[in-house]
């Protein structure tokens, strides 16, 4: 039975930056952040949204009847956590009107744990095939006004139904995890940034990844060639070219030709929203997939997941036909954003800071979106369906 992905959706803030003028303002040669880091626009994150109003968008756009009746398990993969205690994933299944006998759950692992939720939803699916699993990946990317990491900052969320007979991604037996204690991205649950040994966490990606597909290519007596396309954890596009750089060891062949376009079609959509955290894996993959028109239905896709702390797991799915048709149309969310001034990016960047006071209110009419964070009574979060 072929078990993998099924549909995925993309849902970001209703502002962005754009880099260049970003790189203006800190005195900073524009082409290190568009070309130096390979981003060149940023989603601002407004007080009255985070990764419970963010996630619920995403699913809101991929769910019909019929997966609302199946759907078996939620699954919340996020660092951007908001309680320690409760899953922001019950939150987004009453927003999401979905059946009480519903199993909901958070999981975490940095930018890891999305890939963790999907290996975990395939052994669901494999016990029930008649279910679904509803995985969300959904994060707020934050290191602090004028720090190294702020051009890498991000926010947004994707939603993925795991199914059996799935129509996007049937994913392969054989996945390869590694895992080490490493310290070079952290946050600590007294900070409001993140913590980060930026240098030394690149060359810890790169390494798990020649780790975990050299692996892979030994369990499975694959190489590179067997590949039409390979989609990166971006926590800036740069970060992509850098590792597939790495295995290719300067090929200048038809597989390198090949894996370097579909690179660059992977890098379109995070190249305009930033980092994600746990969903920069799959909104490559869902830029990969509307941005390569080369691709084909049966084709063979690598996926390179990475966590800070760190964990990388190498695995593989097979492209299904008419895969187009199940993937929210992102080029069109994202050309209906706000661009907004980096004084008022910096505003929105302090005002998320309001939510450590027992009782707050916002006013949600100038938030465009339909699920809000309008505030906080009594110490417990008020989320909102517009609609
Ligand atoms: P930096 O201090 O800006 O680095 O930090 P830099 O000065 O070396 O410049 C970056 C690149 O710009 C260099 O290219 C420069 O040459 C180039 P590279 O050598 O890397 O190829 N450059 C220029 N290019 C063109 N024109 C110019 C110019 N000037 C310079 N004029 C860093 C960069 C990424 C370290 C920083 O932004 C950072 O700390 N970011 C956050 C950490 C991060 O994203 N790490 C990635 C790996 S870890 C990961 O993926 C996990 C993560 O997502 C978290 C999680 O798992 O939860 C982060």
């Amino acid at each position: 039975m072929k078990i993998g992905i099924d549909k995925m959706a993309f849902a970001t803030t209703s502002e962005y930056i754009d880099l260049a003028e970003l790189a203006k303002v800190r005195g900073v040669d524009p082409n290190k952040y568009l070309i130096g880091i390979g981003q060149s626009e940023q989603a601002v994150l407004p007080p009255t949204q985070d990764i419970v109003t963010l996630g619920a968008a995403a699913a809101d756009k991929l769910l019909n009847e019929r997966d609302r009746e199946r759907i078996a398990t939620v699954i919340v993969a996020t660092e951007s956590g908001i309680d320690n205690s409760k899953a922001s994933a019950i939150y987004i299944k009453r927003l999401l009107n979905l059946d009480d006998y519903v199993r909901t759950v958070e999981v975490k692992e940095a930018c890891y744990s999305a890939t963790a939720a999907i290996q975990f939803a395939r052994g669901q699916v494999a016990l029930e095939p008649e279910k679904a699993v509803l995985v969300i990946a959904a994060d707020v990317a934050r290191y602090g006004l004028k720090t190294a990491g702020e051009v890498t900052q991000g926010a947004g969320a994707v939603a993925m139904l795991i199914t059996a007979e799935p129509r996007i991604l049937a994913i392969e037996r054989t996945s390869v995890a590694y895992s080490q204690d490493v310290m070079d991205f952290w946050r600590p649950l007294y900070a409001t940034e993140a913590m980060v040994d930026g240098k030394y966490s690149t060359n810890v990606y790169t390494d798990f990844f020649k780790h975990t597909l050299s692996r892979y290519e030994k369990l499975t007596d694959r190489k590179l060639d067997d590949f039409a396309a390979i989609a990166f954890h971006l926590p800036f596009t740069k970060m992509g070219k850098k590792a597939l750089e790495a295995v290719l060891d300067e090929r200048d062949d038809q597989t390198a030709w090949r894996l370097r376009k579909a690179l660059l079609a992977s890098q379109n959509y995070s190249r305009r929203v930033g980092n994600l955290y746990t969903g920069s894996l799959y909104l490559g993959l869902m830029s990969l997939l509307q941005n390569d028109p080369d691709l084909k239905a049966g084709e063979r896709i690598g996926l390179f997941s990475y966590g800070s702390g760190a964990e990388g797991e190498f695995y593989s799915g097979i492209l299904q036909p008419g895969y187009q048709e199940q993937l929210s149309n992102v080029a069109g969310d994202l050309s209906e954003r706000q661009l907004i001034s980096i004084a008022a990016y910096e505003q929105q960047f302090n005002d998320q800071l309001g939510m450590n006071k027992a009782d707050v209110e916002y006013d949600v009419s100038a938030d465009p979106a339909r699920f809000v964070l309008a505030g906080q009574k009594n110490h417990q979060r008020q989320y909102v369906d517009k609609q």
